[in-house]
């Protein structure tokens, strides 16, 4: 065997300001079964992650939630850890960019920069919000397309005509966060001189980092020349300060790559045996390899690369770029229920189809991935329950019956045994260039060819034969043997199946070489199930918590969902508008669950002439919905009926708070009466 490889892999680090979908889930999923092959074949592979936790929307998310930046983030890493450990994607590490290690690593990237000579500064005009006292970034203005006079529109591009344009050509612009007309003010901006590195970027991108998509599509840039970029941002900002520069700060995109440098770092500190300068330095022997999705990839092919370029540290290796994911053949839809969360995925189905079904269906291309549900479903129940643990299943009952669970000796059938042998170099190297459906392919090919074996023994008929009982042990060995092979080319993929399969195989975990050897004398343990068929009703299930996820989140405005809510922050209205809107105090008469749905109650409201039925999404802060019923709130009384899959819902009770256990109905003091107007 060569020695083993020194490998560090890292996914993009997701932002702290949101939930999990299954489109994140591509990415991890696929990064942690290279990172599981790689491990398995005794290779020394590291991964690492982080939340990306700086920016401006997460300042602003936080303060619209009452709370600090850094409470925001903490709920948010807590949230996501859960989600990845869930899904089995095994992190060495899970940082924040907003670490110790990310700032002392961001000052010595920025001042080796700055001493090369690749920092440049000059005056940067643009839109100031006078009320809130910041910069505004394109997204937070909204204006008059001047191409085709929607309304509406934010600060770059219009949704209705498509046009492009600067902030500054916006007509009637205002701030999305506090509704003021923005001032035009100029500033001091710190760019990173990407143009110093063209030359070898020409070279990187085109020698073998990238897949070859990815590297023409960067040629048209290269080739219309690089632009510096613009890498400070004014105060307030939620980031670091750049040193020396008082109110200044990194813009999120610099230190976010040097983010997996920090995350490594934090790791280092826990493991000794690992050399962080004999990962980063110039000339390091180690493999780098980032993970990445289509959108990002100027960020990591471009900008990353001239970074440690100039800051005199080693480049990646290479970067992997991914497609998109879809669901049923169309972007996730939060009306359609197909926008799904880790968390709802969870809630329904076993984290092991997901990661089977990305990985049948994953190549080495940045084509876009499609989720289709049915397939998902039919793909699974064949190829893994029918094809796989069906293997194990016929066996496994007549090793036990007729020989006291012990594996007799012999190789019944060489030519499988010979077959499978020649596979396994094939499927590595499927794994090895991120072919998984490739991979995927070949072992269930095998799986194929030895239930079609087993069938053609039938040994179900021979156990019923007088003396037949030597020739049933003999199958039936053949066949845990060969399952045992399938099972060791699943586990990267399949790594909890792996480890349940282990326990029935009564054996230490396997590793890739293993597939080598054979079980033979062996006793077995008992043989429980391994992995049960997807019932259709599951998914079904899932689509409606998805769509209720909407609801709930529609259903309980003000209450914060950053990702919902199309205003960053609400924006001045005229008194005309506040007094339109009819507010009652509301008596709670009736308080129930909505059959089928996770998070709504329904309510019965006395408004004093008139009583109001409303769906509310605060069930999970009222799990005991009858403490309500007596109480006193408040409510829209004037809010336009909307029909939803649960019935109608006659108008909105008022409550704070971030959501989740957290809602917090609003009361009137004593003495309102049912109906009352608040004015
Ligand atoms: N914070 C940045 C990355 C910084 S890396 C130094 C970011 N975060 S993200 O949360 O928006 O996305 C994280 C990763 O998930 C990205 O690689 C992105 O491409 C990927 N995906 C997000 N939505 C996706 C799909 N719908 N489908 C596939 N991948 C997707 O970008
Ligand atoms: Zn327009």
């Amino acid at each position: 065997m060569s020695e083993p490889r020194q490998i560090l892999v890292t996914s993009a680090l997701p932002y702290a300001n949101g939930s999990i979908h299954l489109g994140h889930m591509l990415e991890y999923i696929q990064t942690d079964m290279w990172v599981r092959f790689q491990k398995l074949r005794g290779n020394q592979c590291i991964y690492v992650c982080a939340d990306d936790a700086h920016g401006s929307a997460i300042m602003l998310r936080a303060e619209k939630e009452g709370i600090t930046p850094e409470q925001l983030i903490a709920n948010v890493q807590a949230e996501h850890s859960s989600d990845f450990a869930d899904f089995l994607v095994d992190f060495d590490n899970f940082h924040s960019t907003h670490s110790d290690e990310n700032r002392e690593l961001s000052e010595l990237i920025y001042t080796r920069l700055r001493d090369a000579g690749h920092i440049a500064t000059r005056s940067v005009t643009q839109y100031f919000d006078p009320e809130k006292g910041m910069f505004l970034a394109d997204r937070f203005i909204k204006g008059t397309c001047p191409k085709c006079a929607a309304e509406d529109q934010y600060g770059d591009n219009c949704e209705k005509c498509g046009a492009t344009y600067a902030p500054t050509e916006l007509k009637n612009p205002k701030s999305a966060i506090s509704g003021a007309t923005p001032v035009l003010r100029d500033s001091q901006h710190f760019f990173f001189k990407l143009p110093d590195f063209q030359a070898m970027l020409q070279q990187w991108t085109r020698s073998g980092t990238l897949q070859d998509a990815v590297a023409n599509k960067l040629a048209e840039w290269l080739d219309a020349g690089l632009q510096e970029w613009d890498i400070s941002r004014d105060a307030p900002y939620f980031g670091f300060e750049i040193p020396g520069e008082p109110g200044k700060y990194f813009y999120v995109w610099l230190d976010a790559p040097i983010g997996y440098m920090a995350s490594f770092k934090n790791l280092c500190a826990r493991r000794p045996e690992l050399d962080f300068d004999a990962f980063w330095n110039e000339g390091s022997k180690a493999e780098l390899y980032h993970f990445i999705g289509k959108d990002i990839v100027n960020f990591h092919a471009l900008f990353w690369p001239a970074m440690l370029e100039g800051a005199g540290l080693r480049k990646p290796t290479a970067v992997n770029v991914h497609g998109y994911l879809t669901v049923n053949g169309a972007k996730m839809s939060k009306s359609r229920g197909t926008f799904i969360k880790a968390r709802t995925y969870l809630d329904h189905l076993q984290p092991e189809y997901l990661r089977y079904y990305y990985a049948a269906k994953l190549g080495r291309g940045v084509d876009d991935l499609d989720l289709n549900l049915e397939d998902f479903v039919q793909k699974v129940n064949s190829d893994l329950v029918g094809k796989v643990v069906n293997i194990a299943s016929r066996c496994a009952g007549f090793i036990h019956k007729g020989n006291a669970g012990v594996m007799v000796a012999g190789d019944a059938a060489p030519e499988l045994t010979e077959a499978f042998l020649a596979a396994a170099p094939l499927i590595a190297e499927a794994y090895e260039g991120r072919d998984f459906g490739r991979a995927m392919r070949e072992i269930m090919a095998l799986a194929d060819r030895a239930n079609a074996w087993i069938a053609d023994k039938a040994p179900w008929s021979l156990a019923k034969q007088e003396g037949k009982q030597e020739e049933v042990q003999a199958i039936c060995a053949q066949g845990i043997n060969l399952f045992r092979q399938l099972v060791i080319f699943l586990k990267p993929v399949l790594p909890l199946l792996a480890a349940d399969a282990e326990a029935f195989l009564n054996v230490a975990p396997l590793t890739w070489n293993d597939h080598q050897s054979r079980l033979e004398n062996h006793q077995l343990n008992p043989f429980k199930a391994l992995m049960s068929r997807i019932e259709p009703a599951k998914i079904e299930a899932m689509i409606a918590a998805s769509k209720e996820d909407l609801l709930a989140a529609e259903t309980q405005a003000p209450v914060g969902n950053g990702e919902l809510a199309k205003d960053p922050l609400s924006a001045e209205i005229e008194f005309d508008t506040f007094a339109a809107v009819d507010l009652r105090v509301a008596l709670i008469v009736k308080a129930q669950a909505v059959p089928g749905a996770d998070k709504l109650l329904q309510l019965t409201l006395d408004i004093g002439d008139e009583q109001r039925n409303v769906l509310s999404g605060i069930k999970s802060a009222y799990p005991d919905p009858s403490q309500l019923e007596g109480r006193l709130t408040m409510m829209v009384a004037n809010l336009k009926p909307r029909k939803m899959r649960f019935g109608v819902s006659e108008g909105m009770v008022m409550a704070a708070g971030p959501g989740g256990e957290e809602i917090y109905l609003l009361s009137p003091d004593s003495g309102a009466k049912p109906g009352q107007r608040i004015k």
